[in-house]
């Protein structure tokens, strides 16, 4: 995998170099069996809802390299994983297939890289610090990174993942690097 070259539009606050490679990552298969929640409530309500539930996602806390993540809940409709973030993981520019979203902030801080006003846009970053929820929309391309310290994160996705693609960024440009679908790559 190749570098990308940041656009000379780069804001001053943004790190000077944004992460392109592709942690691999970790995860487990859920086995819980939690009745239906949520009904038609929208990924940011159920964000919110389970970063709530501790008892939910604290055991499944753990910290690792490669990025360690796992389902906690599978529902029609949505599902919930835990993400965990030793210092400068970070997942690499990525779309969500289509799902929309939402992530809750559950420890520490995360870092989100965004392009501002889409493909040829400067590129943006917005720091959520614990107990807030990022959404966002089906269309949605960001990087998030655990810049300073260890973080944990609560993100829900609807309908559920099941293709996500990986971008670098040439002049601008969003440069497809890999495809990957549920059930082979994560
Ligand atoms: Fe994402």
């Amino acid at each position: 995998m190749t570098g990308s070259p940041l656009p000379t539009t780069v804001p001053t606050t943004v790190p000077t170099t944004v992460p392109t490679t592709v942690p691999t990552t970790v995860h487990t298969r859920p086995t819980s069996t939690d009745a239906a929640a949520g009904g038609s409530a929208s990924p940011r309500r159920l964000a919110a809802d389970l970063a709530a539930r501790e008892q939910l996602w604290r055991p499944h806390v753990r910290f690792s390299h490669p990025r360690h993540y796992t389902r906690l809940l599978a529902r029609p409709g949505w599902e919930a994983w835990l993400l965990t973030w030793l210092p400068r993981q970070s997942t690499g520019l990525h779309d969500h297939g289509g799902s929309a979203g939402a992530f809750a902030v559950l420890e520490g801080a995360l870092d989100e890289v965004v392009l501002v006003g889409g493909e040829g846009g400067a590129l943006g970053v917005r720091r959520f610090a614990h107990g807030e929820v990022r959404a966002f929309g089906a269309r949605h391309v960001h990087d998030v990174t655990a810049t300073e310290g260890t973080a944990v994160s609560l993100h829900v996705y609807a309908p559920a993942l099941t293709r996500m693609t990986r971008y670098a960024l040439q002049d601008g440009q969003l440069l497809t690097i890999a495809s990957e679908r549920a059930g082979t790559d994560w």
